[in-house]
């Protein structure tokens, strides 16, 4: 595998989590160590900081959002991702900085850019290695959920924003960012995900 750190990014419903185990399979049949992060979360400060965002029982205020996912966020880097990366283990992340970018800085209208450099400080520059975007239009992927927490529960156009906001991103950072139609097969992309990473796939 050609990096430690791939992150997976895609609005509610764009089927990142399948993605990612079956992925995180296959590097396990090739002996490749991994660990699946997810954020908001990841660790202990960090589930309890999910909770505050995503439950239905809050109203939590746009930039006071902002905060929180930099506050997990800054806790996942510390305490769980640098330190594995440093034994050798590949992460894999379901989600990252560059959700802030785009649900709270394009979708919540924070600003991408000021959004951008609060979380650059939140992760001292430690943004992931590569991007996998699964790319699809919030009503087919609206329609794919099962719950939605807090935030998936929001109007269509937040969802719209969002993707614009991701595609913004793929085209300013194209050079790590992979876009995948998430309309097509899992096998499809996850031997288009294998390629990218430099993975066989058995
Ligand atoms: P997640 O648990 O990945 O939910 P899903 O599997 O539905 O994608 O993410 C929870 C919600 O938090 C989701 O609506 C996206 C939102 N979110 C942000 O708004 N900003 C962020 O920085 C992150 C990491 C997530």
């Amino acid at each position: 595998m050609n990096c430690d750190y791939v992150a997976f990014e895609g609005i509610d419903g764009s089927g990142k989590s399948s993605i990612i185990e079956q992925l995180s399979k296959i590097l396990n049949e090739n002996k490749i160590e991994n660990k699946i992060v997810r954020e908001p979360g990841g660790t202990k400060v960090g589930e309890g900081i999910r909770e505050l965002l995503l439950s239905h029982d809050y109203k939590v205020d746009p930039l006071t959002e902002a905060l929180l996912f930099c506050a997990q966020r800054s806790q996942l880097v510390n305490e769980l991702i640098k330190p594995s990366i440093q034994n050798e283990i590949k992460i894999l992340s379901d989600r990252s900085a560059y959700s802030s970018v785009a649900y709270q800085g394009v979708g919540r209208e924070l600003g991408y850019e000021k959004i951008y450099q609060l979380n650059d400080i939140a992760i001292g520059g430690f943004w992931p290695e590569k991007v996998v975007l699964l790319d699809i239009d919030p009503l087919v992927s609206l329609d794919r959920q099962k719950v939605a927490d807090r935030i998936g529960s929001d109007k269509i156009e937040f969802f719209q924003n969002i993707r614009e906001g991701y595609l913004r991103l793929s085209e300013e950072f194209s050079e790590s960012f992979l876009v995948l139609d998430a309309e097509k097969n899992l096998e499809e992309n996850l031997m288009k995900i294998c390629n990218w990473l430099g993975i066989d796939k058995a």
